[in-house]
């Protein structure tokens, strides 16, 4: 991971426009959870490989994240990411939208430097994928009828398709055997569905001090995250006409949202269960993501990987 953050810190410089370190030295030396590049390269490493591409491979997942995450706070006109003010309130929107431009651009820079044209490929995809997703929740907004299917078709883009690359380019670069391959590539996807999904619960149950990004963001735009779903769900099973007509205001008009909606957002997540049964979800997806790599004999970098998949949802606690 040293070697990962000294390829991040020399290869987000750029001498012609001094606006771009400063940008992205704000964000970066801010921390993050590095989770992605760590898939990198422990999946590289399980599959025995002994060359250093991995570290390259592993800045590049970090490089397309970090540029999502610009953009991500210009769309959701957030205000805080890793505990400091974001990119957008310190600077501007254009800054942002730039500057995660030049960061997805040195991405591919860096990746093809690897060589590879597979794994060109595969983070290619990746990256249409993951607009693909928040495309889908910038269309999804504003509306109550949202399904469960379309949710989980969401999050995939616009966060588990990149885990499921990160961990996929560790067994492509050390030439592992095609089974490999492909349960690197699922135990990513599993775990990163697992991450947005306790990511969506945090939005209601976490603190913004621990998750140094404001709490509430995703009621406050109107979004349908999967504890919504499901307490919407309910109340229709239930036919309470009060709890649908509550999700029904704060939702469709988020801008008419008053004093108070968001602590009685929380209490009806609670009571009805739907924060416990986001949370069920989210296991069943890291106990999927432990399960893909059955593929693997023991060793302790198996053992690495599952603790991963075991974080995330720790996070809950
Ligand atoms: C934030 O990802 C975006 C989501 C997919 C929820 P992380 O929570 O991994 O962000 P950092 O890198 O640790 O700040
Ligand atoms: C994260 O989306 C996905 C990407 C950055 C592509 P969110 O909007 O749910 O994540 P946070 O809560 O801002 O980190
Ligand atoms: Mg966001
Ligand atoms: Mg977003």
């Amino acid at each position: 991971m040293e070697a990962v953050n000294h390829q991040i810190a020399t290869r987000m410089a750029s001498e012609n426009a001094p606006r771009i370190p400063e940008v992205t030295r704000h964000l970066v030396d801010a921390g993050g959870k590095r989770l992605r590049p760590i898939l990198t390269l422990a999946a590289a490493r399980l599959c025995g490989y002994a060359g250093e591409d991995h570290v390259k491979l592993a800045a590049t997942v970090e490089f397309i994240h970090t540029a999502t995450l610009l953009h991500d706070d210009v769309v959701d006109e957030s205000a805080q990411r890793r505990g400091r003010p974001t990119a957008n309130l310190l600077w501007d929107n254009k800054s942002s939208v730039l500057v995660g431009d030049y960061l997805f651009a040195r991405s591919f820079q860096l990746m093809t430097e690897c060589g590879s044209m597979r794994v060109l490929e595969i983070l290619a995809d990746a990256s249409a994928t993951i607009a693909e997703g928040e495309v889908l929740q910038l269309s999804t907004g504003g509306s109550l009828d949202v399904e469960v299917d379309t949710y989980l078709k969401m999050i995939h883009g616009k966060t588990a398709a990149l885990f499921a690359a990160a961990s996929e380019v560790g067994g492509v670069i050390a030439a592992a055997p095609e089974a490999q391959v492909q349960a690197l590539r699922a135990y990513g996807r599993d775990l990163g569905m697992a991450f947005q999904i306790v990511d969506d619960v945090l939005d209601y149950g976490g603190s913004s001090a621990r998750l140094g990004k404001t709490v509430g963001d995703d009621f406050r735009e109107g979004k349908m995250t999967l504890p919504v779903l499901i307490a919407v769900a309910e109340a229709r099973a239930a036919g309470d006409e009060a709890a649908l007509a509550f999700w029904k205001r704060c939702i469709e008009r988020p801008s008419k949202q008053q004093e108070g909606d968001l602590e009685e957002a929380l209490r009806r997540l609670r009571e009805t269960g739907a924060l416990d049964a986001a949370t069920t979800r989210a296991r069943d997806y890291t106990a999927a993501a432990v399960g893909a790599l059955d593929q693997f004999p023991d060793m302790p970098l198996k053992t690495a990987l599952a603790d991963v998949a075991e974080f995330v949802v720790s996070r809950l606690s």
